[in-house]
């Protein structure tokens, strides 16, 4: 059996997935765009082996029971798919800190489902390894796809994937990453979306949501980065306002996360473009144009509590490497 390598990229959702409607599925409560981020990547290695008696994860060189019992969960879909019984090993390495809001889990289980699918001989279309991908991570559902990507919720397995709006090359959009903290987040996103329902702003929040993905998709179409920024901004505060409204509620910012966006705003004012977006972490996405992006690297470097920032652009989809890990 040989021996496959792939690398995903994470994502940013400038419409966000939150709430399932069938949690064994992952079909998502309602639709989501974003772009595929180059810089944010993870590599992942995968042999299947007679030899192997069990199978063997080790993220970023750990073993962590949890996350391996996920990916262990996953490779028996891909197994079942390929009708096969072997065992397998699986290392996988990220560019960027896991488990803090960064959508590890989205570029993981990615890399994850092209390599295992590859190495077991599964010839799968896009869309059949989009729907496969997102039953290991919902946000990997978009970042099986390339460059500006929509993931449509779908009313059954096989209606709801992604697929690319526009190539990497459409648009030029810098994402500026501050870290203010490498921990691993205390909740995580899996059991955040089971309490999505229990906010009184949700039912709210579905009313508007297709309008919100046809104006983003419009913007991105348009390139009008202003507008485009502004409802990103908006939708990452009402995103925050279900965490923080659910039962029980999620208080994802940290000070730093804090910082980082009253820092933006003050930069808007002063004619920089920049606009922040945060997922189920503290850490703070900022987008920006490439005439600004080292200014709006530069004064989030600044920051007292910004430990490092990371650079992201727009990125293509899985892609398989002929370096292996192991
Ligand atoms: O894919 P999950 O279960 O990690 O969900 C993450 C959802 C958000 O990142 C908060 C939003 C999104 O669409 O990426």
């Amino acid at each position: 059996m040989p021996k496959i390598t792939f690398k995903a990229s994470s994502d940013i959702a400038l419409i966000k997935y939150w709430g399932k409607k069938d949690e064994i599925l992952r079909l998502p409560e309602n639709g989501s765009v974003s772009i595929i981020l180059d810089g944010l990547d993870t590599i992942t290695t995968v042999e299947f082996d007679p030899q192997y008696k069990k199978d063997q994860v080790i993220i970023a060189g750990e073993e962590d029971r949890e996350e391996a019992s996920r990916a262990i969960k996953h490779l028996d879909r891909i197994r079942q798919l390929a009708h096969s019984d072997l065992r397998a090993k699986v290392i996988s390495q990220n560019s960027f800190p896991k488990s803090t809001g960064l959508s590890s889990s989205g570029s993981g289980f990615a890399a994850l489902t092209f390599a295992a699918s590859k190495a077991l001989g599964l010839n799968l279309s896009a869309q059949e390894l989009s729907i496969l991908t997102r039953q290991g991570s919902g946000t990997a559902c978009r970042c099986a796809a390339s460059g500006f990507v929509e993931w449509k919720d779908g009313e059954s397995s096989e209606s709801s994937y992604s697929h690319s709006l526009f190539p990497k090359n459409h648009w030029d959009i810098r994402d500026v990453i501050a870290v203010v903290d490498e921990g691993k987040k205390e909740i995580s996103s899996t059991a955040g979306h089971e309490s999505a329902q229990s906010s009184p702003f949700f039912a709210v929040r579905q009313e508007n949501i297709k309008a919100k993905i046809k104006l983003a998709k419009k913007y991105l179409l348009s390139k009008k980065f202003t507008q485009l920024g502004e409802l990103v901004e908006a939708e990452c505060l009402e995103f925050h306002s279900i965490l923080m409204t659910s039962q029980p509620y999620l208080l994802m910012w940290y000070p730093g996360s804090l910082q980082v966006m009253h820092a933006v705003r003050k930069m808007r004012q002063e004619g920089i473009e920049a606009y922040f977006t945060i997922n189920t972490g503290f850490n703070v996405h900022v987008l920006t144009l490439p005439k600004f992006e080292q200014q709006v690297n530069a004064r989030l470097q600044k920051l007292s509590l910004v430990k490092k920032t990371l650079l992201a652009q727009v990125g293509a989809g899985p892609q398989e490497l002929t370096k292996h890990l192991f």
